[in-house]
């Protein structure tokens, strides 16, 4: 059980966003930028200078790549805090050339559900100019933690000056499409709103982190310390003589509140799930769903316990007991593949992707600083 919750809070611990983080700058080899901000994802951060009197933000991204042939993505979001509908400048290695290269995209909701891949298209928002930076001087190559600036002059509307800032990476770009960045719940926290006057978050927008976090807490506590808590107290206090039925109060208090703590957490894992219609954990999913109907199925039978005298009780008990252990184990079992599904992506999949581009040999090239405008 000890290590379960050492377990448990490492996991936590390692998906905080980075507190670590190094400090925001406002000082780039070009430029000198009012304000600065640590971002709480991927150890980005941005800089800007804002003009109110003609609404122009000048601003900077800083960010890091995960792989050679990745892309680093920063942009905004007019309407809201997320990933749909963001406008964004993605850079990456040119396929045909190697050099970095800064393109737009707009990322529409069907992105989101991959349904279609992510094509270049110039932006509906007052771009004044943009280009990328790569960090290092002149040999600088794109890697694995490789550092790069991405640079935007905007146009906002007048008097708006609060923008959803999004941003992101992945490891892999097909042709000039890039792909789906990692989904742990640190990179699904790349999203902030910026009060551009007062330099300040203006409000936390990870929702979905929040509730990942709730949904993981709440399920943890319910379905693997609790419930199996509650089926070791009817399975070795029963036999205590001195305790009397004291054990049964132990066994159903404990019981009922788990299943009470575990609805709600199996709503948020609904409601989760709602929210993220692109993925689907599908064990995790399945697991859920079982789990949860047979402890309902358990508690249910409560109501139809039959009196200890007659004769239709001791099939009640067996049914009872393999309902029960059912339960216990697959809320367990659940708990775990829960772990799984917040740890994925990064270190399994990055290993993965970046051993099968390493073995088909990704470009080698000098990438210097280039530049790439759109207006
Ligand atoms: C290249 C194609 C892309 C695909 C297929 C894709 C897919 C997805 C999916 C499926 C999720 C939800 C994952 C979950 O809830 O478990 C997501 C979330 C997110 N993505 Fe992307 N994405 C792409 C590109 C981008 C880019 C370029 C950015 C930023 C510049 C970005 C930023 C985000 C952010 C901030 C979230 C979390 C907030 C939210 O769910 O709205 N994505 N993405
Ligand atoms: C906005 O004003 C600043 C100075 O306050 C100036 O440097 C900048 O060029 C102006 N931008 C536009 C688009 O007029
Ligand atoms: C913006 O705010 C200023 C002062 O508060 C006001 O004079 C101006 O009309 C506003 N502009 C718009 C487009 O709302």
């Amino acid at each position: 059980m000890l290590s379960f919750l050492l377990l448990f809070f490492s996991l936590l611990s390692s998906h905080q966003p980075a507190a670590v983080s190094a400090r925001c700058t406002t000082v780039t080899t070009t430029k000198t930028f009012q304000k600065c901000m640590t971002l709480p994802s991927q150890q980005a951060s941005i800089a800007w200078t804002f003009h109110p009197h003609n609404a122009t933000l000048e601003i900077v991204f800083f960010g890091t790549f995960i792989s050679p042939s990745g892309w680093v993505g920063w942009g905004i979001n007019p309407i809201s805090a997320e990933m749909t509908g963001t406008r964004a400048l993605i850079a990456f290695p040119d396929p045909n050339s190697g050099q970095l290269v800064l393109l737009p995209y707009i990322l529409d909701p069907s992105v989101k559900l991959q349904k279609n891949s992510l094509l270049s298209s110039p932006l509906d928002i007052h771009l004044l100019t943009s280009s990328a930076t790569l960090y290092g001087g002149r040999l600088a190559t794109i890697h694995d933690g490789a550092a790069i600036q991405i640079h935007a002059t905007l146009k906002l509307v007048p008097n708006k000056t609060k923008i959803h800032n999004v941003w992101n990476r992945g490891l892999y770009v097909q042709g000039y499409s890039p792909t789906i960045h990692p989904t742990t719940i640190n990179d699904l926290s790349s999203v902030t709103t910026v009060d551009l006057l007062s330099g300040t978050e203006s409000s936390k927008h990870n929702n979905i982190y929040t509730l990942k976090l709730v949904h993981g807490i709440i399920n943890a506590i319910s379905w693997g310390i609790l419930l199996p808590i509650g089926a070791v107290i009817s399975r070795y206090l029963r036999h205590i003589q001195s305790l009397g039925p004291a054990w049964f109060y132990a066994h159903a208090g404990v019981q009922l509140s788990a299943f009470f703590l575990g609805t709600i957490g199996f709503s948020i894992g609904l409601r989760l799930g709602d929210l993220s219609p692109g993925t689907v954990y599908g064990l995790h999913r399945k697991l859920g769903f079982t789990a949860f109907c047979l402890a309902s199925l358990q508690t249910l039978a409560l109501l139809f316990r039959p009196k200890t005298t007659n004769k239709y009780r001791k099939y009640w008990k067996s049914y009872h007991h393999f309902v029960g252990y059912a339960c216990v184990v697959l809320g367990v079992v659940n708990v775990f593949q829960g772990f799984e599904v917040m740890g994925e992506g990064r270190s399994y999949a990055k290993k993965a992707k970046e051993d099968k581009l390493r073995r088909e040999g990704v470009l080698g090239g000098s990438v210097k600083e280039i530049g790439s405008s759109n207006s």
